[in-house]
């Protein structure tokens, strides 16, 4: 992309910006804020305190016309196998079309009815086991989406191949009212089906090996294996290999949180997705928000050079989100190698960090107003709150708007150079009424399309993750060193082998 006019012409663009301040671009173009945003079925996108002009959005927009986004759009939600390494479709938006294809339809009805037999009151408490994709979507959703649970259920997390974590997420449950959905779609994944093999000998201690099976249903893409694993194949729920882990929360891979908010506001939250992948089809560049994200974060990335962005929900049932965008977009743009097997020649993924407002205030924010690097910040934020404190609530939203304005325009007078803010910090809103299951699948959707524009911006396959192997490889024959079962490898590199051995001597 680099050798077309399209990146020349913004590279020259960015270069005639010079050291523009957002001061200028306000002061220059009064309706500036009301111009340079976009707005989409309740959600608002203020783009305008970022170091842009008009000019850079239609130059932007002619690079995505130059990278075909509208074709490679229409290629995703057309099955095609986008996902060229695996030779298969990521066509996770079929699975919140209004008439998605009937095996869609048909696991969707059997989660319904599975979810209505856990909510029923036989289960006290239900814990998802899965990592990566297979915790972080249904995780995130369900913190998010607390105030639509509607029963009593206890809805867990597991994660982590730490036993300190299976400590903590059982801790206070009664094995005998406990139900594990263990989520993989490869059901070989080492963390999850260890915490599995324990969830079992957990349940089996109080209720015994035979009535332990009970306790369990999975999620998965390879029944086969969860079969083997002794699950009930009618407590089995299909994914498909065409839905990525990270782009999976639609599928049955959101089983525990359709637990917990019920099958009609997990639905809301399809429509919701749904509604923003047609928005992604048809509306013009400049008014699409998730191309708009996708465009003003290559410009960020790319143009000005800046290798981080920082996601910051003002909402603490978001919570978990920036963990969820953080897999989201890193393990889809983490390539430097592009879909052709070229060297990618721009840089791609940034880092992706942050966490909830007003936290982050008393924490991090001191770097991103005073800081030597600039990180451009993606705010979130909702005009009503899904409880009645609207005095917190005003407060929380206040603390979004002025720390938006403080970035762009900081305080530069100040005599005293330590407390001089020299402004000029990108930032961009998004703005919705209010959290609900249809605003989070909106939001959801924005995510994974911003990426989807970038990643076809940069020439990458955003939907393979080759760079984890490496790790679980070396992971596998470490195990074996650590427990015994292999001797020591004498040609492993100096330092770890002397830190497998002080291990094992000290295990
Ligand atoms: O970390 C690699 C990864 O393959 C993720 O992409 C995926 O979401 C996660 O592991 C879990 O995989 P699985 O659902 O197969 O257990």
């Amino acid at each position: 992309m680099q050798d077309t006019g399209e990146w020349h012409a913004l590279s020259a663009h960015r270069e005639a910006l010079g050291g523009v301040h957002l001061r200028e671009l306000f002061e220059g173009d009064p309706r500036r804020g009301e111009r340079l945003v976009a707005e989409a079925d309740g959600w608002l996108l203020d783009y305008s305190k970022n170091r842009l002009t008009a000019e850079t959005v239609e130059l932007l927009a002619a690079l995505a016309d130059r990278a075909e986004l509208r074709h490679r759009i229409e290629a995703m939600f057309d099955g095609e196998p986008v996902n060229t390494t695996e030779n298969r479709p990521a066509w996770h938006v079929a699975l919140r079309q209004p008439n998605p294809p009937p095996e869609v339809n048909a696991e969707f009805d059997r989660m319904a009815e599975f979810a209505a037999e856990v909510r029923s009151g036989r289960w006290q408490a239900v814990v998802n086991i899965g990592i990566g994709g297979s915790d972080l979507g249904p995780a995130m959703a369900t913190a998010a989406l607390a105030a639509f649970a509607d029963t009593e259920l206890d809805v867990r997390f597991l994660s982590n191949v730490d036993g300190a974590h299976f400590r903590q997420v059982t801790r206070g449950l009664d094995p005998a009212r406990t139900l594990f959905i263990v989520v993989s779609k490869t059901f070989t994944t080492t963390e999850t089906l260890t915490n599995a093999r324990t969830a079992r000998a957990w349940v089996a201690d109080a209720v015994g090996t035979e009535a332990a099976s009970s306790h369990f249903a999975a999620v998965t893409a390879s029944p086969d294996n969860a079969k083997d694993f002794g699950i009930d194949s009618g407590a089995v729920f299909a994914m498909w290999d065409w839905v990525g882990g990270r782009y999976s929360l639609g599928s049955a891979v959101g089983l525990s949180l359709m637990a917990a908010v019920g099958p009609d506001a997990f639905a809301e939250m399809l429509a919701g997705m749904h509604r923003i992948d047609e928005h992604f089809r048809s509306a013009p560049w400049d008014e699409n928000l998730p191309a708009l994200l996708g465009l003003v974060g290559i410009w960020n990335r790319n143009f000005w050079g800046w290798p981080t962005y920082a996601v910051l929900p003002y909402s603490q049932e978001l919570a978990l989100f920036p963990a969820y965008i953080q897999q989201l977009d890193m393990e889809s743009s983490g390539k430097s190698v592009r879909a052709d097997g070229t060297p990618a020649s721009t840089a791609t993924g940034p880092v992706v960090w942050g966490q909830p407002g007003t936290n982050g205030q008393h924490a991090f924010h001191q770097l991103l107003h005073q800081g030597t690097d600039v990180v451009p910040v993606e705010f979130i934020g909702f005009c009503r709150p899904n409880h009645g404190f609207s005095e917190h609530h005003d407060l929380l939203m206040a603390n979004l708007l002025a720390q938006a304005e403080a970035l762009a325009f900081g305080a530069p007078d100040a005599g005293d150079p330590h407390r001089r803010f020299p402004g000029n910090r990108p930032s961009t809103v998004l703005l919705a009424d209010q959290l609900t299951p249809r605003s989070l699948g909106q939001l959801v959707a924005l995510y994974e399309h911003k990426v989807f524009t970038q990643a076809t911006i940069w020439g990458i396959n955003p939907f393979d993750q080759w760079g984890v192997e490496l790790g679980k490889t070396l992971a596998t024959n470490i195990t074996a060193e650590l427990t015994g079962t292999a001797a020591p490898n004498p040609t492993r590199d100096s330092s770890t082998q002397s830190l497998i051995s002080r291990y094992v001597m000290k295990r």
